[in-house]
């Protein structure tokens, strides 16, 4: 079995394309202890993303790469990767970034990049996955914490949060109720993350007990 990351306080570097609600969520989530991390950088690929505003407003380093700017797909993320190690970054999170993550990100970081999707994985994986289940009549979908791999939203998971769908519901509905648990269940696996607690073996993810010397006061290991 392997560690993911050593217990310690995590650094982290947020890549977003939009909105940036779960950036938020992270964030606050930093502010108010319960989550012992600290988020050094956001790196927007859009100009015109609100969550560069957001960063902004909350002192924290706003970083506009924009992707047409480079040759290849490569060389940008080589320029990304040197933006997260300038601010010492341990930790990557995807929170609503609309791009592939390519090898040289993940060769730098290995293991240690994660992503939210809003739905149950490995289901409707990809772009508008709340629409899909919409259309597909599941009764349930929700949201996965995992950890990125080559594949598309394939990578071992580390918490998921089950959501039902009511038959009124459209996309919009729907999205707005998973967002809500995308708020909890984010930043819950990173504190498991700061604590040391996740490994792997296989592309299973276990959560270990906490050690006593660690406190033991937070011991949530799923929000279900
Ligand atoms: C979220 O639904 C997330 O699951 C998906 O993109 C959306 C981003 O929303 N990957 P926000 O920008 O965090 O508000």
């Amino acid at each position: 079995m392997k560690q993911f990351i050593p217990p310690g306080r995590l650094r982290l570097g947020v890549l977003a394309s939009g909105r940036g609600s779960n950036f938020d969520a992270i964030y606050a989530a930093t502010r108010r202890g319960d989550l012992d991390a600290e988020v050094r950088v956001l790196v927007s690929d859009r100009r015109d993303a609100a969550v560069l505003t957001k960063a902004d407003e909350r002192g924290i380093p706003a970083i506009h790469l924009d992707p047409g700017r480079f040759s290849h797909r490569e060389e940008y993320e080589r320029r990304l990767v040197e933006v997260l190690q300038e601010y010492d970054v341990n930790l990557v999170v995807l929170a609503g970034y609309m791009r592939l993550v390519g090898s040289t990100i993940l060769e730098s970081f290995p293991n240690r990049v994660v992503n939210i999707h809003p739905a149950l994985l490995p289901a409707f994986t990809g772009l508008n996955a709340q629409r899909q289940a919409v259309e597909y009549g599941v009764r349930f979908s929700g949201c996965t914490v995992h950890i990125v791999d080559h594949g598309m939203d394939t990578g071992p998971i580390i918490m998921q949060a089950v959501v039902p769908v009511e038959q009124e519901d459209d996309e919009d509905t729907l999205a707005l109720r998973i967002l809500a648990q995308e708020h909890e269940i984010y930043w819950r696996s990173l504190q498991l993350l700061a604590e040391g607690r996740l490994w792997l073996q296989g592309r299973k993810v276990y959560i270990r007990p906490l050690l006593p010397t660690q406190g033991g006061h937070k011991d949530e290991t799923s929000t279900n």
